[in-house]
């Protein structure tokens, strides 16, 4: 599977992506001896990872993401909604939701939807959070709307198409999913609301990330930045996007 990737991936990228990306894909292949559910931590608290699914025990910037969020009442608070694109081990929509506050939360890969129920029922946490399966905002009526979006997206750049489920946590083909969000994400918006995307300089196109902004006429504005390593030393960034 790896090989497989490598080949195809390997003529589409400058040098520098490319090592980021494989080693990303190596993270991710690595994430998958698991055969059988096990456990990790986030901010303190456990959670429960299926097989298949973006794992917080493997990749670091959950871990990051979920701290910046909980710190900042601008983004999470009592009586404030939360919108979770893309919620995975639900380890981020859990952690919002044990402070009180309720959220909604979608991801497109099925087990993750799974995942995220399994640590919902963990924490007793059912009437504060809403889980669905779906592409972005589709399993959503135009007129729901939420005091934070939030999406750690999968900020590696990857031409091709055909990606299983697992590899859409980390990939994102021709940025099509992040070019959705960043289109639909305003109109799923409270007036004084925020929209915020998990993202990694190193690991993604930030030019891009920047072009697609710009044209759907929105700006993106760095709130957090720190440095970890994955296999290579990588930045985490969050970004808030604001009506340009
Ligand atoms: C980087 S992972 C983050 C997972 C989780 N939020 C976390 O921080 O651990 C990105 C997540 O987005 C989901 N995803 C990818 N494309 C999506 C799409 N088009 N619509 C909804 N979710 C998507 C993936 O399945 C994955 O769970």
């Amino acid at each position: 599977m790896e090989e497989k990737f490598k080949q195809k991936f390997y003529s589409q990228q400058n040098k520098e992506k490319k090592k980021y990306l494989c080693a990303t894909a190596q993270v991710l292949y690595k994430s998958q001896k698991h055969t059988a559910s096990y456990t990790t931590t986030v901010c303190g608290r456990e959670f429960i990872v299926l097989p298949n699914v973006f794992s917080p025990k493997y990749f670091y910037d959950t871990e990051i993401f979920t701290r910046w969020l909980l710190k900042n009442k601008k983004y999470v608070d009592v009586g404030k909604s939360f919108c979770e694109i893309g919620s995975g081990t639900g380890a981020v929509s859990v952690s919002v939701a044990l402070t009180g506050v309720n959220v909604t939360a979608v991801d497109i890969n099925e087990q993750a939807v799974r995942n995220t129920r399994l640590n919902v029922q963990k924490y007793n946490v059912a009437d504060r959070v809403h889980v669905f399966v779906g592409n972005i905002f589709d399993p959503f009526m135009a007129q729901q709307k939420f005091d934070t979006i939030f999406w750690n997206t999968p900020f590696g750049f990857i031409e091709r198409a055909d990606l299983s489920p697992l590899e859409k946590s980390v990939f994102d083909s021709g940025y099509k999913a992040t070019e959705q969000f960043l289109r639909q994400a305003p109109q799923h918006l409270k007036p004084q609301g925020t929209i915020l995307i998990g993202y990694s300089n190193t690991l993604g196109d930030v030019d891009l990330l920047q072009n697609i902004a710009r044209s759907a006429k929105l700006h993106l504005q760095r709130v957090k930045q720190t440095k970890s390593v994955e296999v290579h030393p990588v930045t985490f960034d969050l970004y808030e996007v604001v009506t340009a």
